[in-house]
């Protein structure tokens, strides 16, 4: 374990995974706690977050579970609080890791579908209690916030899916306003945005969806196949240790794409 995050408190929604094994919001908690991040993991799956604990505390690290579904203001608010009580009151680190993904474009999608891919963002209902958790006065110290976007957010990636083109767009524009807002408390707000990964949720939501939406689902599969797999899953959980660092003290309001160069393409 090293000490990069030593003595930070990171607070981070999304901790769990999906289905068994490891994916970005599991991998980023691990990777803060190997840097000595105290993590408050909270999932809108209890079993999948205290696994997650589990698997931290299993390497020496210190964390704690929370149950709270990000789109309810109130479930929220209830984890910033749990997340105060369970480790001295401070939190230092605000991780944003859910994103929802819902096939189809405007005429296909339900409003409903439409709301709740919106709501499991944190620039939707529920930001001025996330960001305020970073930003607590109490703790003296500057507060880190990295969102998690998607290359989606600045390019059509081959998927029909207008609400989360739209979600993490405006979770990138939004986060450049945090990070203008509140840079003379000390608090840096950044995005990563990813390529595509071969992680649990995009098998469950991408392929699964896409398959629903056409005759086959080869071309997401292939996609799949074609992508970066769980092996690389740690270049991107070294950025968000590195943007949530004191080595990134004057890095703010970057939208950066880490997704070994998917970007490049047209
Ligand atoms: N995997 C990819 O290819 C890829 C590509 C680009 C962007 N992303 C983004 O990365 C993030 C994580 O994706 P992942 O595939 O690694 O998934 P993941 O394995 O990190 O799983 C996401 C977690 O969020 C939890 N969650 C879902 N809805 C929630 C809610 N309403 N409240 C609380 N917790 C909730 C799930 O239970 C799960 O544990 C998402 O924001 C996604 O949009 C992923």
């Amino acid at each position: 374990m090293a000490d990069r995050l030593k003595q930070r408190v990171a607070l981070m929604f999304g901790a769990g995974c999906c289905a068994p094994g490891i994916g970005n919001g599991r991998a980023t908690a691990l990777a803060y706690a190997r840097e000595g991040a105290r993590v408050v993991a909270v999932d809108n799956n209890r079993d999948a977050a205290e696994e997650t604990v589990r698997m931290i505390r299993a390497e020496g690290g210190q964390a704690v579970a929370v149950l709270a579904d990000v789109t309810e203001a109130a479930q929220v608010n209830a984890a910033v609080t749990a997340a105060r009580a369970a480790f001295g009151g401070r939190i230092d680190i605000l991780h944003n890791n859910v994103g929802i993904t819902s096939m189809g474009g405007p005429l296909e999608e339900s409003i409903e579908s439409w709301e709740h891919v919106m709501r499991s963002e944190p620039h939707w209902r529920v930001p001025h209690l996330q960001v305020s958790a970073a930003g607590d006065g109490r703790t003296g110290r500057a507060g880190a916030i990295v969102n998690i976007s998607s290359l989606a957010a600045i390019r059509y990636t081959g998927y029909p899916y207008s609400s989360y083109y739209a979600s993490k767009a405006g979770l990138n524009h939004f986060t450049i306003g945090l990070a203008l807002q509140y840079a003379r408390q000390g608090i840096r707000a950044n995005v990563i945005m990813p390529g595509l990964m071969n992680t649990p949720l995009i098998h469950q939501q991408i392929s699964g969806q896409y398959a629903s939406t056409r005759s086959d689902d080869a071309g997401a599969r292939r996609s799949l196949s074609d992508g970066q797999d769980g092996r690389t899953l740690g270049h991107r959980h070294g950025c968000a240790v590195f943007l949530a660092s004191d080595e990134a003290k004057f890095i703010t309001g970057v939208c950066l794409p880490v997704d070994g160069g998917q970007h490049c393409r047209s």
